[in-house]
């Protein structure tokens, strides 16, 4: 079992889109039995919101259902429980370094940097912005996913043959 948490700041527009968006992967590569997947904010402000009416629209452009899903914070035991903590910008990667106990720090990355020659290191935040910062997201967090699933794949199988 190998198991994901994306993370962004309110848990309503950029992390459920690319949990949505990741567990597609997963379960087109029948893996949903072996890799869980989970999203998270760093801050407080929308716990137990369904994600922004636009992210929802976004996603279901390209066929990702979000409405079921609901914002909640991280929160200490996410840092035992999960084996890859994945953030979307710097500035919530530095929240995660500052809560994360030192020995499970290795667990956290930025999304971008799983991208080979990646156009930005950072998915922006679309909250202040139109349909198209949305549709930005998509593009970036579409494209992530499978480089980000090859290596959890590659993690899955070390693990399954204790290499
Ligand atoms: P997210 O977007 O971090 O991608 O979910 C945001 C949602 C809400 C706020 C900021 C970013 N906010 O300040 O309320």
């Amino acid at each position: 079992m190998q198991k994901v948490l994306f993370v962004c700041l309110g848990n309503i527009c950029r992390s459920p889109t690319a949990e949505g968006v990741f567990r597609r992967e997963v379960e087109k590569r029948g893996l949903s039995d072996r890799i869980q997947v989970d999203s998270a904010g760093t801050g407080d402000y929308h716990i137990g919101k369904a994600p922004d009416r636009r992210a929802i629209a976004a996603a279901a452009r390209r066929g990702v259902d979000l409405s079921s899903l609901r914002a909640r914070q991280v929160s200490a035991r996410d840092f035992e429980e999960f084996d890859w903590i994945v953030a979307m910008d710097k500035s919530n990667l530095a929240n995660l370094q500052r809560l994360c106990p030192p020995q499970h720090r290795e667990k956290l990355s930025l999304l971008m940097e799983h991208v080979p020659n990646a156009p930005t290191q950072e998915v922006p935040d679309p909250y202040y912005g139109d349909e198209s910062d949305f549709e930005h997201v998509l593009d970036l967090l579409e494209n992530a996913a499978g480089h980000l699933l090859a290596k959890v794949e590659a993690a899955l199988s070390s693990v399954e043959t204790g290499a």
